[in-house]
């Protein structure tokens, strides 16, 4: 069986979030279970620089009007995974994000940029532009990948199954409709049961429309966007797609992310002895100006800058968590506003906040490693990756009872502390003083060691391998491909829709 993983971010090529960790470590859970994964990427410089073993596959000394373009394949370093990336300098080569420039504003040309990574990826998969190649499967991956299934939708003959994951409901790819026909798309209909959104169109609406199954990162969430609520004006949509739609839970990779051979701390550590943890906090706290108190509780926030990370709130309840004895550091860059908040509450706490303002990865580890508590508060959450990261490190995540939060973190009430289920602390409410109220609870857990040692402990247990999702995602690839020849393994029964949303 093959499948063309069509993604815009893939660690450690790109990242500015989680979709790049899931699109680096899904593919290779997916390999591993004999299934051949192609990823695809837009030839940003970075990648283009990173990839190993680069050859051109395809030449066009035109593609829709943006110039010249070539797919080259290669290999992610470490990993050694296939990767093609598609080189259209025009639209790829420059400086700033995949999605903005340094500024901060949205490439003006993301419409065009996106359609034409989309109409690759369908003319790829379905052996048009490589001979010899074709994908059974696509798995596409957020709005930036929406128009694939509407192109698949509409090209004639035989077509590789669609599957589209939505990362985050909250980006949906909007544009003008003036654009449309820049975008080379079949049918030329802008259609309500299609691309069309409330007069624009919307690049992940037409993904919802036209794939053929839809997941999302938690099984929370795939019920939640459902509701007006966390729908973001495609509840609608979704409900009609409901019985189409599942909710599969992001894993994390820990040979990346575990304690035990982290590349990027300074001592490491395990289950059975975290003494290296100790080391880790001491180094932190002198990397980063805090006053050297082992014992004072480190209070640690990776994260995008954002209201979905309600950083607003946190900025609000800083002054809080440093009147009842905590340290605070912080990596994370965003909403400049925001951004200026915790700048400024450095410069009223020296010594004991810590403010780093941008994109850091092994400064991230640190902040796993030398902190004793995560936040990791949301107004919504697909899925969460950090809570996930933290709590091998033995960092306890306090989070929002939202989303894939809800169904990674065992909130340490009084009987799940006994039972010995307890992973971390949850509250309900998005606003300061229940957030306030729920580090005060882990502050004073803290200072009990013994209670505060089970629930690190039970948090270092956990195991979100990907295995587990991978058999799930094979379930429905096979679903839509029954025909792709036999895999090596025995996937018997249908572990998917036992978890079906809606
Ligand atoms: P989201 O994708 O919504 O931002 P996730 O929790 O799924 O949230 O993933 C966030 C990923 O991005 C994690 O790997 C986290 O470590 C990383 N990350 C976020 N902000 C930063 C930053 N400023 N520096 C380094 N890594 C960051
Ligand atoms: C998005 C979501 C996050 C999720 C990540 C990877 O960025 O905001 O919750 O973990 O994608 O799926």
């Amino acid at each position: 069986m093959r499948v063309l993983f069509v993604s815009s971010e893939v660690f450690p090529l790109i990242k500015t979030g989680g979709l790049a960790d899931v699109s680096a470590a899904l593919p290779e859970a997916l390999a591993e279970l004999g299934l051949e994964v192609q990823l695809l990427l837009p030839g940003y410089p970075k990648a283009l620089e990173m990839v190993a073993n680069k050859a051109v596959e395809v030449e066009f000394a035109d593609f829709m009007g943006a110039g010249p373009m070539r797919v080259i394949s290669g290999r992610i370093p470490d990993i050694g995974r296939p990767i093609w990336l598609v080189d259209c300098p025009s639209l790829y080569q420059r400086s700033g994000g995949p999605y903005q420039d340094e500024n901060g504003h949205d490439w003006p040309d993301n419409a065009l940029r996106f359609a034409v990574f989309n109409h690759v990826a369908a003319q790829l998969s379905c052996g048009v532009m490589l001979p010899g190649w074709r994908a059974d499967i696509v798995h596409a991956n957020d709005w930036h990948t929406g128009l694939v299934p509407m192109i698949l939708a509409e090209t004639p003959g035989h077509r590789p199954g669609t599957l589209l994951t939505i990362h985050n409901l909250a980006f949906q790819g909007v544009f003008p409709t003036d654009i449309y026909p820049r975008l080379g798309l079949p049918g030329g209909d802008i259609v309500p049961e299609g691309i069309e959104f409330y007069g624009k169109i919307s690049f992940l609406k037409a993904g919802i429309s036209y794939c053929d199954r839809l997941t999302t990162v938690s099984p929370t969430y795939a019920r939640e966007i459902l509701t007006s609520e966390y729908g973001c004006g495609l509840e609608g949509l979704l409900q009609h797609r409901a019985k189409d739609t599942f909710g599969i839970l992001n894993g994390a990779d820990y040979h990346i992310w575990d304690p035990v051979a982290d590349v990027h701390i300074p001592a490491t550590y395990n289950l059975q002895n975290i003494t290296g943890k100790r080391m880790c906090k001491w180094e932190l706290q002198a990397e980063l100006g805090l006053e050297a108190e082992p014992e004072a509780p480190l209070v640690v926030f990776v994260s995008r800058i954002t209201e979905q990370k309600m950083a607003d709130v946190v900025a609000a309840v800083l002054p809080g968590i440093i009147e009842r004895g905590a340290q605070f550091a912080l990596v994370g860059d965003g909403d400049r506003g925001i951004e200026e908040l915790f700048v400024a509450l450095a410069r009223t706490y020296p010594g004991r906040v810590a403010i780093r303002i941008g994109y850091e990865e092994p400064l991230a580890h640190r902040l796993m490693a030398g902190g004793d508590i995560l936040l990791h508060p949301s107004r919504f959450e697909p899925c969460g990756l950090t809570q996930l990261y933290a709590m091998r490190y033995g960092t306890l995540p306090i989070v929002r009872n939202t989303g894939g939060l809800i169904d990674t973190v065992v909130n340490a009430s009084d009987s799940a502390i006994r039972q010995g289920t307890a992973t971390g602390f949850a509250f309900e409410q998005a606003n300061s003083e229940e957030l306030l109220a729920c580090i005060e609870r882990a502050l004073d857990l803290y200072r009990q060691p013994l209670p505060w040692r089970k629930v690190q402990r039970q948090a270092m247990a956990q195991n979100f391998c990907w295995a587990e999702s991978a058999l799930q995602y094979l379930a429905l690839y096979r679903s839509l491909a029954p025909d792709a020849v036999p895999l090596p393994v025995a996937a018997t029964d249908d572990p998917v829709h036992e978890k079906a949303a809606g």
